[in-house]
């Protein structure tokens, strides 16, 4: 279903589309490819929507932490919002301190998106398609970026990202759903266990830039090679989380990047019993405890949004890799085709 949500300054108009599927029902907005609402059922078979969002086009467009959005073109940071690229120095846009963050002030999550819905034996989704020009926030070439969101018959909702450019260049493409498995607006997710099966994250600066190293969480607060409520460690004092205001921090998957998506994370909810599995083909993801809401902003149920009231796994390459030659690389050529897939899969 499509309807009307908004309408942005500009003229533009913003629609929002429904889909169900297999016990999963995703709401989608043709601005940012926003996912604005994303509902399951807990252990008894009821409802809630799991994601933080907005009830309206303004409060998106005014005041939104990517609830929900895609990123692009780089998701995380690019240190002075700078890198060389065969011997081409590029200035992007600037909009987090000093640096980069999420693909410059006027990223993919505040464009609007072509949608075109599809079904496909049980399957059902969004085409969402978008071009970036040539120079656009900084980047060099136009990249042509199709992104596929699925929900399977299991529910599953699946996304694909593909893309190409016409001169060399780099992206990062991922999605910044903020997660709350006890619905959205209902408190802390500090009790949520998760687990991430890696042996290894990328400590920072001061400006959450990685510092190159690849340090074990093996005796850290990072370790979350077994399942651990988030809140356990949170408080732990360790200086990479006095950076971070908590978690804000690129776990290095001990899986590096594979052909398939495999399984790198579970969250889960022991009150409700929710849970929630993400499989990827990427070698990095974000963990991010929610540290920048700050009690502001409320959300679609009419609730207000605190620190730690969500969080967000972000599957990606490793933030700043184009400036750091030992990551692995985020550089997309005229004659590669961009492919990046990761499936969120839930229970309860
Ligand atoms: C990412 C970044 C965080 C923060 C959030 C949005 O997770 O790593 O530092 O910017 O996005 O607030």
């Amino acid at each position: 279903m499509k309807e009307l949500f908004g309408t942005l300054a500009d003229g533009t108009q913003v629609h929002r589309w429904s889909l169900e599927n297999g016990g999963t029902r995703l709401k989608v907005l043709s601005y940012g490819g926003i996912v604005q609402g994303l509902e399951v059922p807990d252990r008894d078979g009821r409802y809630a929507n799991v994601c933080l969002g907005f009830d309206s086009i303004e409060e998106y467009v005014d005041s939104s932490p990517y609830f929900g959005a895609l990123i692009g073109r780089y998701g995380n940071r690019i240190a002075k919002g700078a890198f060389t690229l065969d011997g081409e120095r590029h200035q992007l846009s600037v909009d987090d301190g000093e640096n980069s963050l999420h693909g410059g002030a006027q990223g993919f999550d505040r464009r609007v998106w072509d949608v075109e819905p599809f079904t496909d034996g049980t399957d059902v989704g969004l085409r969402l398609s978008y071009t970036s020009a040539d120079g656009e926030m900084g980047y060099p070439g136009t990249l042509e970026v199709q992104v596929t969101y699925t929900l399977t018959r299991h529910g599953d909702w699946r996304i694909d990202y593909e893309a190409g450019t016409d001169r060399a260049t780099v992206v990062n493409l991922t999605n910044h759903v903020y997660w709350n498995l006890g619905g959205e607006g209902t408190g802390t997710v500090e009790d949520h266990e998760l687990t991430i099966a890696a042996s290894r994250y990328t400590p920072t600066d001061p400006g959450l830039i990685p510092t190159g190293e690849l340090a074990q969480v093996s005796g850290t607060p990072f370790d979350f090679r077994e399942a651990k409520p988030i809140g356990r460690d949170l408080r732990a004092g360790h200086p990479q989380q006095v950076f971070a205001k908590g978690y804000d921090h690129n776990w290095v998957l001990d899986k590096g990047v594979t052909s398939e998506p495999e399984h790198v994370a579970t969250l889960r909810d022991p009150s409700s019993g929710r849970t929630l599995r993400i499989s990827t083909v990427e070698p990095g993801l974000q963990f991010y405890s929610g540290n920048f809401l700050d009690g502001t902003l409320t959300g679609t149920g009419g609730r207000t949004y605190r620190q730690g009231d969500a969080l967000c796994l972000e599957t990606q390459h490793f933030p700043d890799a184009p400036n750091h030659p030992s990551f692995p690389s985020t550089v997309l050529r005229p004659e590669q085709t961009y492919r990046t897939t990761t499936v969120h899969s839930f229970g309860a």
